[in-house]
């Protein structure tokens, strides 16, 4: 069979991310130009300015990855851009970006879901991977236990009420004085204390799950007592949620008679969250995680979700828009 080449394009937050993909699994390229210094001064992504530096990005992070690919716009295949959900701006970058390359070369194109890109990072990682999975999904702005029937096919378990997991990591680490992004800084220092400190948990019906009580929390404990050891805060925070992450993952394991779990999204690079996973494979388990750079936003997880669309029949045509709350499997 002839191979397939994805041009992949990510522009949903602050990464403007241009990638190459062969059949899916196979990283030619993964350009991925990170606006996080520009927004750190401002306490978090401002979406104005991600917009304009999308814009002024996104040629050369393209031109730069078919280089380092050894290609040229006529070897590829298909083009993946991320439709949603994000930021309106920022998504319409990328997907403006995307539709003008399908005209110009004719070249067909695939709208592709940025949620469904942080479940294939683990395609690229792990070979052997193939649905049926169970996919615990940990990112910026989304919490969502998912079974993974096949490439094409999601049914949502259980998803967060309030805040996502990876917006309360960067809360937290904000209050605390850490600065942003939150998540790898409350990672690193967290390793430094011990889970010592009690903090409420909130148990939801079902498989869904609620992170906006622990977080008030924890902003409250500081506020009333600003001594407080920092590094014991962020080590009880990480143990109180990875409890609640493992007690609905394990549930809805155990429901679907399902021994695949794959952790996906930005909060997955986090040490800990993998440490706890990682010791179910002794009750069983297959535990699989993207390697650190697949974890946050890059291009080539939408390459590699955009092919299993594109290899569905699934395409898009010119009037592709901008879906900020794009849902799962839409
Ligand atoms: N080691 C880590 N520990 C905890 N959280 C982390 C770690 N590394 C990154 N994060 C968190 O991951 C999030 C970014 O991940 P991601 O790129 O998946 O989110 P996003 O693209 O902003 O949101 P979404 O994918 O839901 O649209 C941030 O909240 C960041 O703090
Ligand atoms: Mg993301």
């Amino acid at each position: 069979m002839k191979d397939i080449l994805t041009l992949g394009i990510e522009s949903s937050c602050d990464e403007t991310s241009v990638a190459v993909v062969k059949n899916g699994r196979e990283v030619l390229s993964n350009i991925i130009n990170s606006q996080i210094k520009i927004h750190e001064k401002f306490g978090g992504v401002v979406p104005e300015i991600a917009s304009r530096n999308h814009i002024e990005a996104i040629s050369d992070v393209t031109k730069k990855a078919l280089e380092e690919a050894g290609i040229t716009f006529n070897d590829i295949d298909n083009i993946a851009c991320t439709c949603g959900p994000g930021l309106v701006g920022a998504l319409l970058v990328g997907v403006s970006y995307a539709k003008g390359l399908s005209y110009a070369l004719n070249k067909p194109l695939t709208g592709t879901n940025h949620i469904e890109g942080h479940i294939a990072g683990n395609y690229i990682s792990h070979k052997e991977l193939k649905p049926p999975f169970l996919c615990l999904i940990i990112s910026g702005g989304h919490t969502h236990l998912v079974h993974i029937c096949d490439y094409d096919k999601f049914e949502i378990l259980g998803r967060t009420k309030d805040d996502a997991i990876g917006e309360a990591f960067d809360k937290v680490a904000r209050v605390i004085g850490l600065g942003y992004p939150g998540g790898p800084k409350v990672d690193k220092l967290a390793k430094e204390g011990e889970p010592n400190i009690t903090l409420p948990k909130t148990h939801m019906s079902g498989l869904d799950f609620s992170f906006s009580g622990i977080k008030t929390a924890i902003i409250n404990l500081h506020h009333k007592s600003p001594d407080i050891n920092k590094a014991d805060l962020c080590a009880s925070f990480e143990k109180d949620v990875t409890d609640i992450l493992l007690e609905n993952t394990i549930k809805a394991a155990e429901e679907l008679d399902i021994k695949t779990i794959a952790l996906a999204g930005g909060v997955s690079a986090n040490s800990y969250i993998r440490k706890q996973f990682l010791n179910l494979e002794k009750e069983g388990y297959k535990i699989y995680y993207p390697e650190p750079i697949l974890c946050t936003d890059n291009a080539a997880m939408i390459a590699s979700a955009g092919y299993y669309r594109f290899i569905s029949g699934v395409t898009s045509d010119l009037t592709l828009n901008a879906v900020p709350n794009l849902k799962i499997g839409e």
